[in-house]
């Protein structure tokens, strides 16, 4: 038996990624968002959706670019603190002992210790209400060696122990279940 409830973003479980924003290091700053994925593969379109009132959100639609830093375990803690206090009155960077680094194409820093930072331009932004969503190209991945298979070059997201966000509260990946297409795939 089901039962009905009040309609709301119940798509769970998504990312909490560090966004990083500001073309110079006084405007340097991270939020964290979850309202963000992928729109299409070709050309690479991702999105992040933003509160108006946030403090990144002036900085955002002026400069246009931004880094989208995938978030671990280890970086749980910084997440979220970066998700509940506003630059305007912190250095967050500072405050989590991150460090940012100018990304290669886009003007904004990424986050050091962050394992995979995804950096885009925004294409298009479309107010629907309580967030605005901005739309981005992909312009480059900047990722972290020690991920990288030194056999087969991929980079190992097990390894990367990344972190999942779901309805209020923060998880591990967990084991692995399958690979995509496993469930067709012939046994030997
Ligand atoms: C797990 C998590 C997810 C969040 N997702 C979003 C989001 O998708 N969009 C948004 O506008 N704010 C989101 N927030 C809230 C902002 O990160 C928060 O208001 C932050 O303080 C904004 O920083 P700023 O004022 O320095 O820009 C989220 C916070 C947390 C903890």
């Amino acid at each position: 038996m089901k039962k009905d409830w009040k309609p709301g973003t119940l798509v769970y479980p998504l990312p909490a990624v560090m966004v990083t924003v500001g073309k110079n290091e006084s405007e340097y700053n991270i939020l964290t968002i979850a309202w963000t994925g992928t729109i299409c593969s070709d050309p690479a379109l991702c999105y992040i959706s933003v509160r108006p009132e946030r403090h990144s959100y002036p900085i955002l639609k002026k400069n246009m670019e931004f880094v989208i830093n995938l978030t671990t375990e280890e970086l749980a803690y910084a997440t979220d603190w970066a998700g509940v206090r506003s630059g305007k009155d912190y250095n967050k960077f500072k405050e989590m002992n991150l460090t940012p680094a100018k990304a290669h194409v886009v003007n904004a820093p990424y986050i050091e210790e962050a394992p995979l930072c995804i950096e885009c331009c925004v294409k298009e932004i479309i107010a629907f209400g309580t967030h605005d969503m901005f739309i981005a190209e992909v312009v480059n991945i900047l990722a972290d060696e020690k991920f990288i298979d030194s056999d087969t070059g991929a980079f190992d997201m097990k390894k990367a122990n990344l972190l999942v966000y779901a309805h209020g509260n923060y998880y591990g990946l967990g084991d692995l279940i399958g690979k995509f297409g496993w469930s067709v795939r012939k046994k030997k």
